[in-house]
């Protein structure tokens, strides 16, 4: 989009053969996470492209049918595609992602070659915002090469933003920085600031963290199952444990979130 332009849904009428992508950051988990920018967009869409995703199907993709009903004001039409599987096992972790978002990247291709027609504008409901640990914008970088098409993003309310609200605490302190990570590479590189923010943690990677080290954790926030921990370290590590171990195994997927705080 060139500077000063109105944003595609707003501006329709300026481009009406090219196919639009509206890729909508829907916010972590609570429907009211939604902006008033992503509820228009989702009335200014005419087709949605869902990809189920394994265990947590159900639950996230049902969030993304009722944001949809709630917020369409005209006809709309849903496709459903299953996401590709990843290679979980194979050591080669940057390698077995790309592999998997380039066959998401064929999704999304289809999508706009065999369900839009020119002129119509479709949309991706992305968790929390489309900018943090989502592979969406990387993905459309290689749809761009097969198909021409035209996208805006719209930001969401980050797992991060839903978790230090739920805590009430600041993400940042005065004047310092926050290191965002996940847990892959915490377990293996440790603390390298002293407020860290990790996502993607399927370990507890936080276990060997110092004394002076505090940590909030949430797990499902913003939903009803939502589960919010804080204290030292050492005090409740157990408990984060053992309260995320019995939530995994009755609901059968889980997404957690923490920042760690060293303390003065
Ligand atoms: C693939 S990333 C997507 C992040 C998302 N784009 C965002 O803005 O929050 C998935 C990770 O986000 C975190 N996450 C997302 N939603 C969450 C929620 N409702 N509660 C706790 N953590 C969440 C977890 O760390 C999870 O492993």
């Amino acid at each position: 989009m060139r500077n000063g332009e109105k944003s595609i849904y707003l501006a329709l009428c300026d481009y009406d053969r090219v196919k639009r992508l509206l890729i909508i950051g829907i916010g972590a988990g609570d429907p009211d996470h939604l902006t008033f920018q992503g509820a228009k967009a989702i009335a200014a869409a005419d087709a949605f492209l869902i990809v189920d995703k394994g265990e947590t199907k159900h639950d996230l993709a049902r969030l993304r049918h009722d944001l949809i009903a709630a917020h369409a004001t005209g006809p709309y039409r849903v496709v459903q595609a299953d996401d590709p599987e990843r290679d979980r096992t194979t050591p080669a972790y940057t390698a077995a992602v790309a592999d998997w978002r380039s066959r998401r990247a064929a999704l999304y291709a289809d999508f706009l070659r065999d369900d839009l027609t020119d002129g119509e504008t479709g949309a991706l409901l992305v968790w929390g915002d489309p900018g943090v640990y989502d592979s969406t914008l990387a993905a459309l970088d290689e749809v761009a090469e097969r198909v021409a098409f035209d996208y805006e993003v719209i930001p969401g309310i980050t797992s991060i933003a839903a978790l230090t609200a739920r805590h009430r605490v600041g993400l940042t302190r005065v004047g310092r920085p926050v290191h965002v990570t996940t847990g892959r590479r915490l377990a293996a590189e440790g603390m390298p600031a002293d407020d860290v923010l990790v996502m993607l943690d399927a370990h507890c990677s936080f276990t060997d963290a110092d004394d002076d080290v505090h940590i909030y954790w949430g797990a499902y926030l913003g939903t009803p199952d939502e589960i919010l921990i804080s204290g030292r370290v050492a005090d409740v590590a157990d408990e984060i444990r053992a309260a995320r171990a019995t939530a995994r195994a009755d609901k059968g997927w889980i997404m957690d979130t923490y920042l760690l705080r060293r303390e003065p």
